[in-house]
């Protein structure tokens, strides 16, 4: 216990030094970069395993196999760890449903349905490597069906239930998955999102899937395709048995999450079992310093990398008791997380800068309405955090008593890469950074050259060394895989993003350095809206640009040439809405659309994305040059000076 905590002196924030004990950060992440591989069999060791490693770490750059020869499996170390002890009758999940609906799942009862689920697997046919889609709404059976699928080493991809048919059915072939779990609906903002009906639009292009089970979440007419589709109820009848968990190879696939990149396809990130299961778990205690009387509530859906790792994997390696809630955070008003944190006793949160942002906006007194002194730690999760949404995250939320862990990472990574860690020691918190890399991480900023930035300059980020969370291949794709992440810089992973480090050696995330936007904190490839677009008659070329928004972070702005035969006007931009949403999703809705007669293009042909990008913003020709581009900084004003007259 120290006297003094520099969190409170450096930023005036009076966290209280009893909870957080200064230092072991630095300390901790030196000894595990001097020996690597000592200091992950030691975190390892914390998991069960069916079979003790031969080799921690086998790197052939750029492929990393962790815990080479253990054997283990994850719903064992997720479910049965916990069920087989006096955790038995412990809450993993207090859920709540849009409509008020509740229920408590504990550990016992979490491993009967886990078992009973498993065993429905196995007998519509379902076997260990056999890829298995899911497009579910947040209900507990969420969960159970992703533990079910571990256990028996059927391989896991999630899509999404906000994604769209179309996406829906390009993740499935890509992923080759013979089975698919849905819902006949969920509710979203007070309406009903009809799943099974976009899912049978999806599955008409997706020739590999063999049977599909529908949970019930709804009163609704569904109907049924006979001998495809089934009801969860229905399916699971009889099958209350035990199914041993399979005994899997520390880098057997556990999932594949698909992402955006910078081309219209998705990559499927694949992610190991143990490896994986390793770094939540490290990382669900160095960074939330979970405890076991915590009410744990990570917001994120289950369909994202954040939902996979903090609300399934991490929390329950620990026992820890989850809050899951399946709706949006403005409805019935923007008082329903206050009333939750409340009604649960919620001792930690873990949410988006843009949820943030947008109940900020409804003013103090909602959230005063609520006793919220229940929570002791407060995490963010996606994009930055600006510095007036992290102090009133802080003070009217966290009532000034909470540290705010600001957690970058990326789907590829598995788990947290960078972020204070209250559980090792807290540094002193800088509004904006998410401070010091954790245990193992070997970060760096680096020029265009691959060498370490100098005095505070920005750069790109990049990861020396591998650790256990590292995602192993892209599906399918392992030229790819090669290419995009480790081609930019020798040996070292290149993640896409800016940043620099201050004279104190935090680090400050900048955003995207290529291509890539982060809408509402969701990630979108400015190619994919574009793919989206020039697939309407009407469209000969697209170009899509970010633009800061003060809420969403980012805002989708897009600029579209038409085919002689079609002229301007405000049907057809709601047209192009529709069609951008029907192709990728309500995520990906542009919120303006200009017209214009040509797009600026380099000599070569080439799409001059600074331009659009400075357009986008609004920004003045003579600021551009802060754009980055390969391009001469006459030519761009040039382009950008026709291209602005051309969309006035
Ligand atoms: O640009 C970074 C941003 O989100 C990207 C990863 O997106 P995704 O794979 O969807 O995963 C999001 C949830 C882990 C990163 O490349 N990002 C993530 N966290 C932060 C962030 N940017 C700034 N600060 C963060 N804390």
């Amino acid at each position: 216990m120290t006297a003094s905590n520099p969190s409170r002196e450096l930023a005036g924030l009076p966290v209280d030094s009893r909870y957080w004990p200064v230092g072991r950060h630095h300390e901790v992440l030196k000894r595990s970069l001097s020996d690597i591989e000592g200091f992950w069999t030691d975190v390892a060791s914390q998991l069960s395993w069916q079979r003790q490693w031969d080799q921690t770490l086998q790197w052939d750059p750029p492929f990393a196999k962790w815990f080479v020869g253990g054997m283990l499996n994850a719903s064992h170390n997720c479910v049965d760890r916990h069920a087989d002890s006096q955790r038995k009758d412990k809450i993993a999940y207090l859920w709540e449903g849009e409509p008020g609906d509740r229920r408590v799942m504990t550990y016992g009862e979490l491993y009967n349905e886990v078992n009973t689920f498993a065993a429905t697997l196995q007998d519509l046919g379902l076997r260990r490597g056999d890829r298995i889609t899911l497009y579910m709404p947040m209900v507990p059976e969420f969960p159970i069906a992703l533990l079910a699928a571990s256990r028996i080493g059927a391989i896991f991809t999630v899509v999404f239930s906000g994604f769209s048919a179309a996406a829906l059915s390009g993740r499935i072939n890509d992923s080759g998955s013979k089975m698919l779990i849905t819902a006949d609906g969920s509710y979203r903002r007070g309406k009903i999102i009809p799943l099974k009906d976009i899912a049978d639009e999806a599955l008409r292009s997706s020739p590999s899937i063999e049977k599909v089970i529908v949970y019930k979440r709804l009163e609704k007419e569904t109907e049924l395709q006979r001998g495809r589709d089934v009801w969860w109820h229905d399916a699971v009848q009889g099958k209350s048995h035990f199914v041993p968990p399979e005994p899997l190879d520390a880098s057997h696939p556990l999932f594949i999450l698909y992402t955006s990149g910078t081309t219209g396809k998705p990559k499927g990130a694949v992610h190991s079992t143990g490896g994986y299961l390793t770094y939540v778990y490290a990382t669900q205690k160095w960074v939330f310093d979970i405890r076991p009387e915590d009410v744990y509530w990570c917001t994120a859906d289950i369909g994202w990398i954040t939902g996979h790792s903090y609300v399934v994997f991490g929390p329950l390696a620990h026992g820890a008791t989850s809050i899951m809630y399946e709706g949006t955070p403005d409805y019935p008003s923007t008082e329903r997380w206050w009333e939750i944190i409340e009604r649960y006793k919620a001792t930690i949160l873990y949410t988006t800068p843009t949820a943030i942002r947008s109940l900020m906006r409804s003013g103090d007194d909602l959230p005063r309405r609520h006793d919220l002194t229940s929570l002791r730690l407060l995490g963010t999760v996606g994009e930055p955090i600006n510095p007036a949404a992290w102090e009133w995250y802080f003070d009217v939320i966290g009532g000034k008593r909470s540290p705010i862990v600001d957690t970058w990472w990326q789907t590829e990574t598995g788990g947290i890469l960078i972020s204070a860690s209250p559980n090792l020691g807290l540094v002193p918190l800088k509004p904006g950074s998410a401070t010091f890399p954790l245990p193992g991480i070997d970060a760096e900023i680096v020029n265009e050259d691959g060498k370490p930035v100098q005095n505070g300059e920005k750069g790109f980020l990049v990861i020396r060394k591998p650790w256990p969370g590292m995602f192993m291949t892209l599906y399918n794709d392992s030229e790819r895989y090669k290419q995009v992440y480790w081609n930019r810089f020798q040996d070292m992973y290149y993640p896409g993003d800016y940043a620099v480090k201050d004279a104190d050696g935090y680090f400050w995330l900048l955003g995207r350095a290529d291509e890539v936007l982060k809408v509402s904190g969701h990630r979108l490839g400015t190619i994919e809206v574009e793919d989206a677009l020039v697939g309407h008659p009407a469209v000969t070329e697209a170009a899509v640009a970010g633009r800061a928004d003060s809420v969403k972070g980012e805002g989708i702005i897009v600029f579209v040439t038409l085919k002689p035969d079609y002229k301007p006007s405000d049907a057809l931009r709601q047209e192009l809405r529709e069609k951008v949403r029907n192709t990728i999703g309500p995520i990906a809705t542009p919120d303006e659309i200009y017209f214009t007669g040509s797009l600026p293009k380099t000599r070569s042909g080439k799409i001059m994305r600074r331009v659009v990008k400075a357009v986008a913003s609004g920004i003045e020709i003579g600021d551009i040059t802060t754009l980055e581009d390969e391009s001469s900084v006459e030519e761009v004003q040039k382009a950008m000076a026709t291209f602005t007259r051309q969309i006035e």
